[in-house]
């Protein structure tokens, strides 16, 4: 017999670097719509961080950026559990006891850390190499089931799947960890770069012209857009005109995203015109679906104490759900409690 476990959603953002539009449309707005349908945790991953190298200070000031775009975009600190990860000392403790079950082969396997360590992996951080395992312990930690990530986690959430039934198996309870599940799909799930259509919006692409990020101004957001890389042929009826289209393609799901339309009825629309056309009205949807949002995301950033407060108190909460949960993995273990 398996028992099941409680439906809980929990996610992580790193606080490195600003946060932009892939960011936003790909995983801020998908946990704002996971609170209405279960419990959710949204971690603020500032050990994740530190496995490269951050200035202390903008770690602190990064920390509270994400705190204050989780509540501009619509998460409910009432409602959803908003806290940073180093407060919650259990996400160390259960990140030593997988460093200690997951295997050297499976993490040799991880193609984040190869992309990420480079050439010279002599030189990268153990905790880089380790850093899946502790990703498995934020979600196991909380006994979530449903985790809204990015295509580039799910060989993570793979893994955080093999050691939680390495754990169950060997530690006596086939269920005592639910096998979590990658919620991935959805509008926006793969913004790309406003320059290259067939690589990631991403916060450490050279160019500030391939993203659009959540501090830029309305003149900047329409100006990137204006300069996003495009072809010469104007938008197709139908979608299967979008094949080999990286960037059109690209362009059409963002306005389907931030418009909440299928990309079969942004085509619907601007079928048969030319950029010229598209572009100035996707310009005008950003600004206007963006521009409360960082305007919110400023003034709550002009006030550490409430964000600092918000902090604190999910971390109380998220303490509550972890620390019985942790208290039995170290019985199991055989660590006297
Ligand atoms: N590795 C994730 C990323 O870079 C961030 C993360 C850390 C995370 N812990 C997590 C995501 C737990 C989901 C669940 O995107």
């Amino acid at each position: 017999m398996t028992k099941t476990h409680a439906q809980r959603v929990f996610s992580g953002v790193q606080p490195t670097g600003n946060l932009h539009l892939g960011n936003y449309l790909g995983a801020i707005r998908k946990f704002v719509d996971m609170q209405h349908e279960m419990e959710s945790i949204y971690c603020i991953v500032d050990m994740h961080a530190i496995t490269v190298w951050q200035d202390p200070k903008q770690l602190r000031d990064q920390t509270l950026e994400i705190a204050a775009a989780y509540v501009a975009a619509g998460i409910d600190p009432d409602k959803a559990i908003i806290f940073q990860q180093s407060a919650v000392s259990g996400h160390a403790e259960l990140a030593w006891v997988f460093n200690c079950v997951a295997r050297m082969g499976w993490l040799n396997r991880m193609t984040q850390f190869k992309d990420k360590a480079g050439k010279d992996k002599e030189r990268a951080s153990v905790g880089l190499f380790v850093y899946p395992n502790l990703m498995a312990a934020d979600i196991l930690l909380y006994r979530a089931t449903h985790v809204p990530v990015g295509e580039d986690q799910k060989q993570h959430l793979e893994l955080a799947r093999d050691i939680a039934t390495k754990f169950n198996n060997e530690f006596g309870d086939e269920d005592f960890f639910p096998l979590p599940e990658p919620l991935i799909k959805g509008p926006g799930a793969r913004i790309m770069s406003l320059r290259d259509g067939t690589s990631k919006m991403s916060k450490s692409d050279p160019s500030d012209l391939s993203r659009i990020v959540l501090t830029d101004d309305a003149d900047t957001i329409a100006k990137k857009i204006k300069k996003a890389k495009t072809d010469p042929e104007p938008l197709p009826t139908e979608m299967d005109g979008l094949e080999d289209r990286p960037e059109a393609k690209n362009l059409v799901g963002i306005y389907a995203a931030l418009a909440g339309m299928t990309d079969e009825a942004v085509l619907a629309e601007f079928g048969g015109e030319g950029f010229g056309k598209f572009k100035p009205a996707l310009a005008d949807l950003a600004v206007a679906k963006l521009a409360p949002l960082t305007e919110e995301m400023r003034r709550l950033r002009g006030d550490e104490a409430y964000l600092e407060g918000i902090l604190r108190t999910g971390a109380e909460k998220a303490r509550v759900i972890a620390e019985p949960i942790m208290r039995e993995v170290k019985e199991r273990v055989g660590f006297i409690v």
